[in-house]
């Protein structure tokens, strides 16, 4: 455990990247990895959970080697070609790799067992066991479908059509990686578009990939199994779930401007910058690219007056790890903010809803939590602060809270730093290089 503290910081001011998109990270060595030939990844995040992916690859077969200049090469095994893994794959906390690489192991004549660290071990994996078993898996797991557990491959198989429970774009992915082994067209429906990587990534690596218009603001994509994926190079975005932390920090902190470059703005991922602008944010996008099938910009951040705003449930997929510190900057805006449709808070790295909630009564803000939909009173002040925050080993909890901490009136200690290392590493270093104090606890 790493205790850490952020006190009052001044204006924040310069230039910096942020490390790449875990999601995409995670996907370009799984499927660079089932391709044929020699992917080179530039970018990737090289956080915990993205390592442990890398891990897992090696462990199935797959050869992945990190260059002298930060660059990857994946050499890759072909699909169906993954070997059967000697020991457990430990997924540590990333609730991503776990879902991913279960879909994978599904679609292969393999048997693996998956474990992951206390956060991982609670989160809810039914979602994906249940269309893996449809396509021919069989997997047994702890009681309520948690890690560890174990998937027995299926020998021959069978291509599906599933229609989401829950806007998830784990579980799509899985059923998407499943069916990559399993002949002719699997099918995911979604009742709310969620963030699309993979199959941006798929047509990318050469998949055929169809997808059309669901009802509401669904999707229906169509994948053609057993294709034959051609290696092919990417460039990772920088994360625009990381990028919010500084982003933020910068909008809090008055005087301050930030430029975060090559960030990436899918449009499925936006949605924390559609929300910052009506509540009155000074974001310019400027340098619009496409990168790997992605798109990129540079975003200018100006300090700004924040006012409060309600946030539609339609709206949470395009930015569900974005809650934590849209709840932070709802705090210090002029008037209430409500979001709603954070049910799947609940089931994050932490139960974030009731963790958000907790480290925002303690630092003095006024909120309220009915069902799924959250309250916050902004002040239009800087909160008292002050608090010793649990983060219950979720990263954007340390974060969001050690933003708070910057722009508060006293400094705000949350109890461990080291998780933040699963998405965001050199957190404390880049934050501290615009102009923030966040330092170790003296114990
Ligand atoms: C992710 C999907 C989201 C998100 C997670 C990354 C992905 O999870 O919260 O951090 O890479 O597909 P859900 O699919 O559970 O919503």
């Amino acid at each position: 455990m790493t205790p850490l503290t952020s006190g009052t910081a001044g204006p924040l001011n310069g230039r910096v990247r942020v490390p790449g998109d875990k999601s995409i990270s995670h996907r370009a060595l799984i499927l660079g990895s089932l391709a044929v030939g020699r992917t080179q990844i530039r970018g990737l995040l090289e956080g915990e959970d993205v390592l442990r992916t890398a891990a897992v690859m090696r462990a199935l077969g797959a050869t992945l080697a990190r260059g002298a200049g930060g660059e990857w090469s994946v050499d890759g095994v072909g699909i169906g070609g993954l070997a059967e893994p000697e020991e457990t794959l430990d997924l540590g906390n990333s609730g991503t790799g776990a879902r991913l690489l279960m879909g994978l192991v599904a679609a292969h004549p393999i048997t693996a067992f998956f474990t992951g660290d206390a956060s991982l071990r609670r989160r809810p994996m039914a979602r994906v066991i249940e269309p893996l078993s449809r396509m021919g898996a069989r997997i047994i797991a702890r009681d309520g479908g948690r890690l560890p557990l174990a998937v027995i491959g299926a020998t021959s198989p069978l291509p599906i059509e599933y229609r989401l429970p829950v806007a998830s774009a784990q579980v799509k992915s899985a059923v998407l990686l499943a069916g990559l082994g399993a002949p002719g067209a699997t099918t995911v429906i979604e009742p709310e578009a969620t963030r699309d990587h993979s199959e941006r990534m798929l047509l990318h690596f050469g998949a055929a990939v169809t997808v059309a218009a669901a009802e509401g603001n669904g999707r229906r994509i169509t994948l053609h199994g057993q294709p034959e994926l051609r290696a092919a190079n990417l460039v990772v975005p920088g994360d625009p779930s990381s990028a919010a932390f500084p982003m933020v920090a910068a909008l809090l902190m008055p005087g301050s401007q930030v430029v975060i470059e090559g960030v990436g703005v899918n449009p499925l991922r936006s949605g924390l910058f559609e929300t910052l602008r009506e509540m009155g944010a000074d974001l310019a996008f400027s340098n619009e690219r496409v990168e790997g099938g992605e798109p990129v910009a540079d975003i200018a951040v100006r300090a700004s007056r924040l006012r409060g705003i309600e946030v539609p449930a339609s709206r949470a997929p395009r930015m569900i790890d974005e809650y934590p510190i849209l709840a932070v900057a709802a705090a210090f805006a002029r008037g209430r903010t409500v979001m709603h449709g954070l049910g799947e808070l609940r089931v994050k790295e932490s139960d974030r809803l009731g963790a958000i909630a907790q480290g925002l009564a303690a630092c003095g803000v006024k909120l309220a939590v009915s069902g799924d939909t959250l309250a916050v009173e902004g002040s239009d002040a800087p909160p008292a602060g002050g608090a010793a925050i649990q983060t219950q080993l979720d990263h954007r909890i340390a974060m969001a809270f050690l933003v708070l901490g910057m722009a508060a009136r006293q400094p705000v200690r949350i109890d461990d730093g080291e998780t933040i290392g699963t998405s965001f590493p050199g957190f404390v270093g880049l934050l501290n290089g615009l102009g923030a104090t966040i330092a170790p606890v003296a114990r």
